[in-house]
């Protein structure tokens, strides 16, 4: 992985987000949970270049958000989308994702990342906030989301760096 300026990034994110999915990592003690997610964002607030992310709260990623300062975003090759469909599918409370998918966890910055990224954003907390039903503008958007009313935590963070393959 190779440090590059946002601006020299020329990638369809979108597609990339909705295609091949992303993973969520937190540190999480000595080790890191990778969590997937395919609804974010990556643009610009407050003249800072950030990520946007969205957890429920029944993650257990939900729990080390709120704890950490720092995250990161990593897209992992098209080959290796068997551990991104792992990591969607089984949660850190009970699994080892790291070990299971034999992802090799880098940790020269700020927030875990792993080798196998083929893109990797790491950020730095600047926002959270609890979605809220009475913010919905499309009620519809809102009953068809949460049936449960287990709104997603929104999460800012400061794009700090930006690594590719
Ligand atoms: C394609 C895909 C996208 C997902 N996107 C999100 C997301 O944006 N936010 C979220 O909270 N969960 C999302 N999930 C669900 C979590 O990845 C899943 O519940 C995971 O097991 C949680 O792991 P954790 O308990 O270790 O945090 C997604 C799952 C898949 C398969």
């Amino acid at each position: 992985m190779k440090k590059i300026e946002l601006k020299d990034l020329n990638r369809n994110l979108p597609e990339l987000l909705e295609k091949r999915w992303a993973l969520l990592t937190v540190a999480d003690g000595e080790g890191c949970n990778p969590m997937t997610v395919s609804w974010g964002g990556v643009g610009r607030l407050w003249n800072l270049p950030v990520v946007t992310v969205y957890v429920r709260p029944q993650r257990y990623t939900k729990g080390l958000m709120d704890a950490g300062d720092y995250f990161s975003l990593t897209f992992l090759p098209e080959e290796r989308h068997d551990a991104v469909a792992f990591c969607g599918a089984k949660s850190g409370r009970d699994t080892d994702k790291v070990k299971e998918c034999g992802l090799t966890v880098l940790e020269d910055e700020k927030a875990p990342y792993f080798a196998e990224g083929e893109l990797t954003f790491i950020c730095r907390k600047v926002y959270e906030q609890d979605m809220a039903g009475e913010c919905f503008v499309d009620a519809a958007v809102d009953a068809k989301n949460y049936p449960g009313k287990d709104y997603h935590r929104m999460y800012v963070g400061e794009i700090v760096a930006v690594l590719e393959k």
